[in-house]
Order: C-alpha cells, then structure tokens, then sequence
C-alpha cells in the first residue's frame, strides 16, 4: 500500500456514525415507515434486472448519507478502480484480484504484468466450449467407446461450492441425460457414495484444484483414478479419456499423469472463492452448455459494470456492503441470514459463507494493524419457506439482531397450481413480520389471556432486504453472485482488511499433515502436542 489508511475508528464518517447511531440506534422501524409514506417506494434500487427494496432497514436519510460518506473516506472508489485495472491489491499474496476479467468481453483491454489478459480468457472458454459440445453429444469416448454419461467434479472449497451451487441453481437448464456428481470432503464416504452406481467407462472426473496440492482433492482424485484403473482393466492410458485437470499448476497436473492438453487454465489472479466463473465452472458448463454459460458470465459482467460505475448512493453492491457494515459493527449484529426463496438456490448460502467469510474473517488490516472494529459478520441460511419451520422463531423472537437478505423471484421455472404466489407471499410476509411484530395491544384484542401475551409478541425492528428478479436464469445468477462479490468487496474495503488472501487455512493443514503421520506410524509415535492432543491421538490409534 502506498498511502497509510485514517484507521476506521478515526475517519470522521465513523465517528458520526457512532453519534448517529446513539440517537436512532432504537428507532422502531414502524415509526419510520409512519413518519414517510414514501419509504417502501424511496428506499429501492434496481440496477442490471435485479431490484432491492432495502426501505426494512433501521436506517434513516442521514444513516444512508453517512455510510455513503464512510465509503468515500475509505477509499472505496480508488479500490474499485485498482481492482478493475489489476492492481495487486491482494497485497499479502502479491496478487491482482481479477475475477472481473473472467466475465470481460472480448475486445477489452485487462493489462496485468504488461500483459492483456481478456484473449487468455476467451482461449480457455472457447477451449471449455469445444470440449463440453464433445461430451455433451456423445463425441467424446470413454477408453472402452462408451459415451460419457457421468461427470464428477472433484474439487473443495471455491473448487466445489461455486460449481456445485451453480449445478443445483441452474439444473432446470442442464442436460438430464448426464449425471452430475460433486466430490470435496476427504472423508471416503463421498468418493464412495458418489460412484457406487457408476460404471466408470462411463464416468468422466474434472479434477478441479487452482493449487493441484490440496490434500482432500488430491486423496479423491488419487482414488478416483484407482477406481477408474480397476473397472477399466488397469489400462494406464484410459486416464486420458476420463480425467480432466482444471488448475493453475501445470506441472503437478503432469506428475498426476494428466495429460496437459486435457487440462484447462486459470490464473493466480482468481481467487479460489472467486472462480466458479473461470474453467473451474466447467461441470456448469457441461451441464448447461456454452450458450448458457456465456450468458451467466454475461449476468456477472451486467453486475460487474454497474458496480464499477454507478454513484454509491445508487449502486446496489455498495449498499448491500454499506448496510452490513452498519449492522455488523453498531448493532453488533453477529450475522446475517441470506434465505433464496427458490429451491434451485438451495447451494447458495454454503456457497456464500466461503465468499464471505473467507474474504473478510480477518483480523489485521492492509497496514499489519489489529482491527480496531469488529469485521466479516457469519453467513448462514436455508432456502424458504423450509427456514420458517426451522430457525425463524429466533429471527423473530430470540434476542439476538439477524438481518435478513430475502431473495425472490417474479416468475417460476416449475408453474405448479398456486405454489409460487405461496412462496412469494411468505417472502413479503415475513419481512413485513420482522419489522412490524405484533403489539400486546392487538395479541390482547385477540382474546389471548393475559399470562400468554407476551409470550406472542412479535416486537419487530427487525431488519431485512428484499431482492427481486424476474425469474432464476442463467444471466441473473451471474448477477446475483456478482452483487454478494461486490458487496463482500466494498465491506473489505470500510474495514480495510484484504478480502482476498486466507492465511487462516493453513495452521490446521499443516498441523493435520504432521498428525497423519503419527496416526498412521507403525511403532508408537513420540508425540509433543498439548496433553489433550497427545490424549486424543493416542486414544484414536489405539481405538481405529
Ligand atoms: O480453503 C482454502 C482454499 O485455499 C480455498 O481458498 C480454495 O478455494 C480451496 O482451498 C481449494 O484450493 P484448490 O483449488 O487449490 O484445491
């Protein structure tokens, strides 16, 4: 960094935002909707096809101003401009952070190291395009002749969450007659349930790693290739037919035995977090096909450029980050609840909770420095309306804050009787609980005898957004991931933190890899842990 960033605590926006906060922190949501009849009009945006009702939230006109004016102080604006010109703004990695250029279209200009990375990009997709038309007409052949009629991603962390979100959102577009399967966790139950029914002549594995080291994927994908090996007749060369490598590392693809010409690149200015729109999207693209998947990188582009140039006050990003932001460190909320009224979306909280809390669980800002505030809230949610039988009591009668993000949509992709006028009503209804409650005065008019009142008050003031878009494509999901990026983007940057490295992987993996050892040593290993680590590990070797 070349200029020394005004520690948050101390840029004037902040601490008229603490003030602000002391006298409306407990203004009642109902009082701000009496007081302006416009609100639930005035507090909307809609940008790219994707509309937010953002007027539940306990903010006024002076909340907005000054979150707006902490987004100018903090350098919001230069980080944008750094991030889309490929600036190495992932100072810790020393790295550009480009997954705009994975959605550039062809004829811009993206220079990194002196060197324009937009025809790199459009070379892989075309390469991926090439190959998924082969598997999905059946010109490509398993080593026996057969087509393909399983894919198995197997990958972990930003190398599973996107493609196996993507694969469950956009599967109303995919072709059923492949099967789609996802492996990530190093226990051996995934890779076995995910092939016990297969034949592998006629499986294909993506192997999908940026590193091509990481333990878990680098396991599956050694018993992959044994299970390939044993139904294949031990023929070495079948490997060529059913493994695909997607990474950044080509030398280690080779050491894999994978041949280079079968593997499709990416680049060090991906973030793992930030790729499912890069090769490691090929099981998307398998699935749904080029045309489809040229369009969801359309949605992410659509997205990327009204967030690289529209005004904060009217950039829908930078206010889903702003409101966070605002939440997170003067309500001390601790999370935020995203629930996709859209079963297709099913993926899409477990898919944000790497996106964001591997991009701002950091407690040191760019200059080295401990916080001096509290950063990246907890992401967590299910889909509606399963959520509502489950975990919304708390929402709407725990003690704790938990803003909301409702997303919704106007048209079905399954008609089905009444169902979808039924999962809409229950996204406004339950917003409109949230934030209005039930008083004691209409729970008693009620005829509810005294003792039960309180027990079924809704107090209310409980904020939430409310996202809208017309129907769940291909186009709106690249919207729509774009918008958590951006708004995951402009948090990192009021905090002033690198959204983009994640050093807090790596004590524990290095750990493990001592620990396999000492698990696996034929003689009784010397062991110099803590004494309940040591108790642990010696209670498991004697027990396994
Ligand atoms: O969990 C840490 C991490 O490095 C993620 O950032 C990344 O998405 C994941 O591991 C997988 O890494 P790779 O694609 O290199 O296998």
């Amino acid at each position: 960094m070349t200029t020394k960033l005004t520690p948050l605590s101390e840029r004037s926006a902040w601490k008229a935002l603490s003030a602000h906060h002391q006298k409306i922190g407990d203004t009642q949501l109902k009082q701000l909707f009496a007081e302006d009849p416009g609100r639930g009009e005035r507090f909307t945006l809609e940008a790219a096809g994707i509309f937010l009702d953002y007027s539940k939230n306990r903010i006024t006109d002076e909340t907005l101003k000054l979150l707006l004016q902490l987004a100018e102080e903090s350098g919001l604006r230069e980080r944008i401009d750094a991030m889309f010109r490929g600036d190495k703004i992932n100072i810790t990695e020393n790295r550009a952070v480009l997954h705009v250029a994975l959605r550039a279209p062809q004829g811009e200009k993206i220079v990194v190291d002196g060197e324009d990375v937009v025809p790199g990009v459009h070379a892989v997709l075309d390469k991926m395009a090439a190959f998924a038309d082969r598997v999905r007409s059946g010109a490509w052949k398993g080593h026996t002749g057969k087509r393909i009629k399983n894919v198995i991603n197997i990958g972990i962390g930003g190398s599973d969450l996107g493609p196996v979100m993507a694969y469950e959102a956009l599967k109303h577009y995919s072709q059923r007659d492949i099967t789609f399967r996802f492996v990530s966790n190093v226990d051996g139950t995934d890779f076995v349930e995910a092939v016990q029914d297969l034949n592998a002549d006629e499986t294909l594995f993506l192997v999908a790693s940026k590193t091509f080291t990481t333990l878990e994927t680098m396991t599956n994908a050694h018993s992959a290739r044994d299970w390939s090996l044993a139904g294949l007749g031990g023929d070495e060369k079948a490997v060529a037919k059913h493994f695909v490598a997607i990474s950044t590392n080509a030398k280690e693809v080779a050491k894999f035995g994978i041949d280079t010409a079968n593997m499709f690149e990416f680049w060090d200015w991906v973030g793992g977090r930030y790729s499912m729109d890069s090769a490691i999207g090929l099981s998307t693209m398998l699935a749904i096909g080029p045309d489809n998947f040229r369009a969801m990188l359309d949605g992410f582009h659509q997205m990327d450029e009204h967030f690289r140039t529209a005004p904060f006050a009217s950039n829908l990003p930078v206010l889903l980050g702003l409101l966070t932001v605002w939440y997170t460190d003067f309500f001390d909320a601790q999370t935020v609840a995203v629930l996709p009224y859209e079963q297709y979306l099913k993926r899409f909280p477990a898919y944000l909770q790497q996106l964001t809390m591997e991009s701002n669980g950091k407690h040191v800002t760019l200059d080295g420095e401990r916080v001096a505030t509290v950063t990246g809230p907890i992401y967590w949610g299910e889909p509606g309306t399963n959520g509502q039988h489950s975990f919304y009591q708390l929402i709407h009668q725990g003690t704790r804050l938990i803003p909301c993000d409702f997303i919704g949509f106007y048209k079905t992709l399954n008609p089905l009787g009444q169902h979808h006028d039924m999962l809409m009503a229950n996204v406004f209804a339950q917003a409109e609980a949230l934030a209005f409650g039930k008083t004691a005065e209409q729970v008693k008019a009620e005829g509810t005898p005294d003792w039960l009142v309180p027990h079924r008050v809704f107090e209310g003031n409980r904020p939430s957004n409310t996202i809208l878009a017309d129907q769940l494509t291909p186009e709106v999901l690249g919207k729509l991931i774009a918008l958590y990026e951006h708004a995951v983007f402009t948090q990192g940057t009021i905090w002033s933190i690198d959204s983009f490295d994640q050093w807090g992987v790596e004590l524990g993996k290095v750990l493990a890899q001592k620990i396999i050892g000492e698990l696996e040593s034929k003689t009784e290993p010397a062991l110099s842990h803590d004494t309940s680590t040591t108790n642990l590990i010696r209670r498991y070797r004697k027990n396994k």
